[in-house]
């Protein structure tokens, strides 16, 4: 497995995983577009095996400079998102989401993000459990955050 960045001729393969993780709520490719245009701002990263693409990430550095104090936070550095996480089911507990979030949370850190937020479902307890294991606390909920399902969402933020 190796990481490298996200192209946006990899999008169109990603709408599978998207899918079969997401349903309803996943991300249209247009979204991923949207996403790769903002290049000053996002970083994505997919996870690679010979023949497949088998997970990605992204983020989002909105306030952050790259390697030397942020256009807003200054000093002190921004804050960053997690955009997005997500392996394809069948490569699931193999490392692939560990690997992944470290390289973005080290992306954040390169930015002089001092904090990482993030929303993931209430129900999604496995999620839960890696962010947890990344530092991540819950400090708060946005009630039908996800949509069309309208499931509710617990906001972590690592830092
Ligand atoms: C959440 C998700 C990204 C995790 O990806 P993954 O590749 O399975 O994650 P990892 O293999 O790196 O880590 C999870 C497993 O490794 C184990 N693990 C990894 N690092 C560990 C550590 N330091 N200590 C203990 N256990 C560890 C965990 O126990 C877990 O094992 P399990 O299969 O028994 O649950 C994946 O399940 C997924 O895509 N889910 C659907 C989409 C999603 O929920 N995305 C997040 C939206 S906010």
């Amino acid at each position: 497995m190796r990481l490298c960045p996200l192209r946006w001729w990899d999008l169109r393969g990603l709408q599978d995983i998207e899918r079969e993780l997401f349903g309803a709520d996943g991300w249209s490719e247009s979204a991923f577009w949207s996403e790769l245009a903002q290049s000053d701002t996002r970083y994505y990263l997919a996870a690679h095996t010979a023949d497949a693409i088998t997970g990605y990430a992204g983020l989002a550095a909105v306030d952050c400079g790259v390697g030397g104090g942020g256009a807003v936070g200054g000093a002190v550095g921004g804050e960053a998102f997690l955009q997005t996480l997500a392996v394809r089911r069948s490569s699931w507990g193999r490392g692939v989401g560990s690997a992944l979030l470290s390289a973005v949370l080290a992306e954040a850190a390169r930015r002089d993000a001092h904090r990482v937020l993030l929303e993931v479902r209430t129900d999604n307890l496995r999620a839960q459990a890696l962010y947890c294991r990344f530092g991540f606390v819950e400090i708060g909920r946005r009630h039908r955050y996800y949509q069309p399902s309208g499931a509710d969402a617990l906001v972590m933020r690592r830092g």
